[in-house]
């Protein structure tokens, strides 16, 4: 049983939704998870952690500010401990491309991290959530990119199996990392976690 902490940036609820069907695959797997929401109190380090995930949503081709500088504050901690990230996008939706749009690439490259797992998942268009600007703009933006414009309803592209997949692909990482550290160490400390070993 590992320790995780997901810290997940949602504006709409997708990226939420997804960190939370991750988080209660891991609780199936026998794991501890914490979720926290970046855009709400300071998030806690990764110190008191086995595992870490972060998510995010695109908004105008970026991730969250806030995930972004909790990977440049916590870089050393991270590269210490199996890591994963998600990021939840459009450009993402109907394909099973790792990156489709090069998101996650200007991300990793900019902050100079890269975690052992990462994926794209396709998102959601609200348009019942969004004010009536955003929802005009989204109909637009979707019209070019040929996604519904019927803005009566919500339309979501998330691919749930592949987000069960990616949770059961982090657990196999922890415990390859747990394995490699050995179960009876004792010098494994929350602050000595598992070494990640950066598959990509
Ligand atoms: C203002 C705004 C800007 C967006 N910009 C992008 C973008 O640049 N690229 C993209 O692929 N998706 C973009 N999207 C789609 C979101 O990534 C998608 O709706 C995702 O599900 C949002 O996650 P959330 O519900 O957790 O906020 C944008 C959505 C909004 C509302």
């Amino acid at each position: 049983m590992a320790r995780i902490l997901i810290m997940f940036a949602s504006s709409y609820g997708q990226t939420r939704l997804i960190a939370e069907t991750i988080a209660s695959q891991l609780r199936h797997r026998g794991h501890q998870v914490e979720l926290a929401d970046a855009f709400g109190h300071r998030p806690p380090a990764p110190g008191s952690y086995d595992a870490v995930m972060l998510g995010s949503r695109v908004h105008l081709g970026r991730h969250a500010s806030e995930v972004l500088e909790y990977m440049v504050e916590h870089r050393g901690a991270l590269a210490e401990r199996p890591t994963a990230m998600f990021s939840v996008s459009m450009a993402a939706a109907g394909t099973a491309e790792a990156d489709p749009n090069g998101y996650l690439a200007t991300l990793f490259g900019a902050v100079g991290w890269w975690p052992s797992l990462s994926i794209a998942f396709g998102g959601a268009l609200p348009y019942r959530r969004y004010g009536a600007v955003t929802r005009f703009v989204m109909k637009h933006i979707s019209r070019r990119h040929g996604h519904s414009t019927d803005t009566s309803r919500n339309h979501e592209f998330t691919d749930w199996d592949a987000v069960v997949a990616f949770a059961d692909r982090f657990d196999a990482e922890i415990e390859a990392a747990a394995a490699a550290t050995g179960p009876d160490d004792p010098t494994r400390t929350a602050s000595s976690p598992l070494r990640s070993s950066h598959l990509s």
